[in-house]
């Protein structure tokens, strides 16, 4: 028994042993499949070009957005803005004005706040906080308004700035409507929509126009060449030598 028990052990141990030769043999090759991503290094310089792309990118189809957006992320995401700003109704201005029923309503919607002449001069141009104008001031607000009061970097993130001004619409602003869907921007409806008439129909054209031309070319080219070989002068020419 004494014995059965001692190569119990030694096996155990054995097995015990080859299972930590095997745990390592995994991690090397994880270490080993590393390296893959170090290629991938060709990948890390293509956010930059998406964060670039992403400013050219057309504003989000609030239709589509709001209606499914994170309420409460966007009450957290709001807390980057209450150091300055109360979204509460009646709350006080502090650094910012109050931006209780900002959404869809006038620039400078708090008469009695002191705004920035860059503001005002926005206001002019732009009078409303539609939904795109407050996703592109608080994008990069002073890009959007050069010269104004609000010291605030900006919220990069797409979503984040949904679903903060989601949240900030149910802030005295749920009167401000949201727009319908636009059709041609749904992802599942637009595409297939949209693919098979515009890329079907050229193609079949085009498919036509080829084929047509494929026919018409070699037989209207071929008697052109037949044609031009006593008139044209390169055609001649290459005619010539077994001629002289
Ligand atoms: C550092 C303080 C500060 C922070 C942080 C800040 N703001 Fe502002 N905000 C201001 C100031 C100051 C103004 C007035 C700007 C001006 O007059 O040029 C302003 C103006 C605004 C306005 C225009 C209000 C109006 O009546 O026309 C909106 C909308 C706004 N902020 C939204 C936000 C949101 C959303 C956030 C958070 C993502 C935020 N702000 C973060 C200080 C701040």
């Amino acid at each position: 028994m004494s014995g059965d028990l001692k190569w119990n052990k030694i096996f155990g141990a054995a097995l015990g042993t080859a299972f930590v030769i095997l745990v390592v043999q995994q991690a090397s090759g994880l270490i080993y499949h590393s390296e893959p991503p170090e290629k991938m290094g060709y990948f890390v310089d293509a956010p930059d070009e998406t964060a670039g792309a992403e400013q050219a990118e057309l504003p989000p189809d609030w239709g589509t957005v709001l209606p499914a957006a994170d309420l409460a992320a966007g009450e957290a995401a709001f807390a980057r803005c209450q150091a300055c700003h109360d979204g509460h109704q009646g709350g006080a201005d502090k650094i910012g004005p109050n931006l209780y029923g900002v959404i869809g309503g006038p620039v400078e919607h708090r008469p009695g706040f002191a705004y920035s002449d860059a503001m005002t001069k926005h206001k002019a141009e732009v009078p409303t906080w539609t939904y795109d104008a407050v996703n592109a001031f608080i994008t990069a607000p002073a890009r959007y308004i050069p010269g104004t009061k609000m010291s605030f970097a900006g919220i990069r993130d797409t979503q984040t700035r949904i679903n903060l001004i989601a949240w900030l619409r149910t802030q005295g602003s749920t009167g401000y409507a949201i727009p319908a869907p636009d059709p041609s921007r749904q992802p599942g409806a637009a595409a297939p929509a949209g693919a098979p008439s515009e890329g079907g129909e050229p193609a079949v054209t085009e498919g036509a126009a080829a084929t047509e031309s494929a026919g018409t070319s070699p037989a209207a080219a071929a008697p052109d060449a037949v044609q031009a070989t006593p008139a044209a002068p390169p055609a001649a020419t290459s005619a010539a030598p077994p001629n002289h």
